[in-house]
């Protein structure tokens, strides 16, 4: 049963398509492990399914992640230089933002920058916070880092700068990556500048593997979604029937790995990107790693990396910890 209609959608700029075949193409070539880059699961009905995800019983991590800075924004604030701008990687929906916003909103003007490469993400995430008073927002429709480039140089004389990266995406890398990662975000930075970032934490695997494979399925949607994605914007003839959602514990690298598993012998054709792959019966694509950190792991990520950590905060009804950092 073909799934998808095959027009690509108007609205993607010919260069990021470009970028997307190219991407597609190399991961889906590797030798090994076949894989496609988890930014990719992020289009508008992508970001959508992640929002409902948030809402599953079996999802705690955005939940904890509220709840530590609903409770403690005051306390971080306080730790925070006189005057800041704030900027976020990531912006999702904005809800969690807003507690930290709300407290800095409290004694002084707020600029807010969120960066994001979803545009139906920054939209909600304007819709969510754009009634706050003394808080004005611009997006950036960007990669992370190119867009930090950008908002830091708004910065005003004698104004400090707050980074956030929260819902644990820290965690989509890597180590070595997610090391990187802190080092680039602090080559952005001055010293004093801030860095406040959430860590999903270890728990029993029995509980992270619901967390990435819900009962209601739409985790699995999620991930599907990617497939029916390249079936939308390039001309793919995924079907989406054929393909199973799957989570799995690498004890070793202590993550969640999501794959989509083949059923069965298949081939796909991505029409647009002029290519052909096959899969064998049991086959994976590997689509994304969630890794689970323990609260002394952080704050050393942070010391190897050019910062130093002020504070952090831990969610006791599902292991988070929220850690603020300066720039060394
Ligand atoms: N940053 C989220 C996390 O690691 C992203 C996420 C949640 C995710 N559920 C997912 C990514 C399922 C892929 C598949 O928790």
């Amino acid at each position: 049963m073909a799934i998808a209609p095959r027009m690509p959608l108007p609205n993607v700029a010919p260069k990021s398509l470009e970028q997307f075949v190219s991407d597609l193409t190399i991961g889906l070539s590797n030798p090994g492990q076949k894989e496609l880059p988890s930014k990719y699961l992020y289009d508008e009905i992508g970001s959508a399914l992640f929002d409902v995800i948030c809402l599953l019983p079996e999802y705690g991590l955005s939940r904890a992640g509220m709840r530590l800075l609903r409770r403690y924004s005051g306390d971080i604030v306080e730790r925070l230089p006189e005057r800041v701008m704030v900027a976020e990687l990531g912006s999702g929906s904005g809800q969690k933002t807003r507690w930290v916003l709300e407290a800095l909103a409290r004694r002084q003007r707020v600029s807010y920058y969120p960066i994001d490469i979803s545009r139906s993400a920054l939209y909600r995430c304007e819709m969510e916070l754009s009634h706050m008073e003394l808080v004005s927002i611009v997006g950036f429709e960007r990669a992370y880092i190119e867009g930090l480039r950008e908002v830091a140089a708004r910065r005003r004389e004698g104004e400090a700068m707050l980074v956030l990266f929260l819902g644990s995406t820290i965690g989509n890398f890597d180590r070595p990556a997610g090391d990187q990662f802190l080092r680039d975000v602090r080559s952005v930075l001055r010293a004093g500048d801030a860095l406040l970032l959430a860590t999903d934490l270890e728990k029993p695997v029995s509980e992270l593997l619901a967390a990435y494979d819900d009962a209601a399925g739409v985790t699995a949607a999620f991930n599907k979604n990617l497939l029916a994605r390249i079936n939308r914007e390039l001309g793919g003839d995924f079907d989406l029937a054929h393909f199973e959602h799957v989570a799995r514990w690498d004890e070793s690298e202590r993550r969640v790995e999501m794959h989509l598993r083949s059923t069965t012998w298949q081939c796909i054709t991505i029409r647009e990107a002029g290519y052909r792959f096959c899969l064998r019966e049991g086959e994976t694509i590997w689509t994304e790693s969630s890794h689970k950190y323990d609260p002394q792991e952080v704050t050393g990520m942070g010391d190897r990396t050019g910062y130093r950590c002020h504070g952090q905060w831990l969610d006791t009804e599902w292991p988070l910890a929220q850690s603020l950092f300066f720039a060394a």
